[in-house]
């Protein structure tokens, strides 16, 4: 019997992103999503132009984060003001059910990431195979963004529909702020029966400025687990 350590879960991350990035061709612009394996997508992307090869391709970064990794390792950058479409959208997820549908905002980075996602016209889910779920919400919370003003109001409307709430702290021991300023209360629902429904009523509530639920927006999903690098639609 094999067992899934923590190095493996890096090394099926990065095999999913390197198989991913064969998806790009010359003289896309791609999104770049946020969070550990998307950093690998960067460094994939980096190194083919490294290599010369992809050199017109240029990123529109999802986070802070990704913006400052890919400028460090000299992937070209552009803008939603720029290119208000983008090729192809690369990013990875927290939990995935069968449908394809997400749980995103794991880093933070959901309103940017979402943004991104409905501007492309193709978005590649990569993730390791731990991430599969058979119901959201299963083994991660969804994580919503909420402005500051009127966000206990916000938790208690959440506690409402039925989340177990949990105040998203930063490494300063205050609460964590996005890159936009907000708060983000992660929402254990539990499994979520009608993710769907659950995301209008989030979408419906003034204060709420994003939620991790990633609906309709997957075009293709690559998974690696200790059974090889898998391609889904
Ligand atoms: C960030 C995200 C990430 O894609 C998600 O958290 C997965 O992260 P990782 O690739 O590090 O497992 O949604 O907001």
């Amino acid at each position: 019997m094999s067992t899934t350590g923590e190095g493996d879960v890096a090394r099926f991350k990065r095999q999913a992103a390197e198989r991913a990035v064969e998806a790009i061709q010359p003289g896309m612009v791609v999104g770049l999503g946020s969070g550990s394996t998307a950093a690998f997508v960067v460094h994939r992307l980096a190194a083919l132009r490294a290599e010369g090869k992809l050199t017109d391709v240029v990123g529109v970064p999802t986070s802070v984060g990704t913006e400052e990794l890919a400028r460090a390792s000299g992937v070209p950058l552009t803008t939603l003001e720029e290119h208000p479409v983008v090729d192809l959208t690369l990013d990875g997820a927290d939990e995935v059910d069968p449908a394809l549908r997400l749980i995103k905002g794991g880093g933070g980075a959901l309103l940017r990431e979402k943004i991104v996602a409905q501007a492309s016209r193709r978005v590649l889910i990569v993730v390791d195979a731990g991430k599969l779920s058979p119901r959201l919400g299963t083994r991660w919370p969804v994580p919503v963004e909420v402005l500051p003003f009127g966000w206990r109001s916000q938790a208690l409307f959440l506690e409402g529909l039925g989340a177990r709430i949990t105040p998203r702290w930063g490494p300063d021991g205050a609460l964590y702020r996005t890159d936009q300023g907000n708060f983000i209360l992660d929402c254990a629902f539990g499994p979520i029966e009608r993710p769907e429904q659950l995301a209008s009523r989030l979408e419906a509530r003034a204060g709420i400025v994003a939620h991790g639920l990633f609906i309709g927006l997957t075009s293709e999903l690559v998974v690696a687990g200790p059974s090889g690098v898998e391609l889904r639609r």
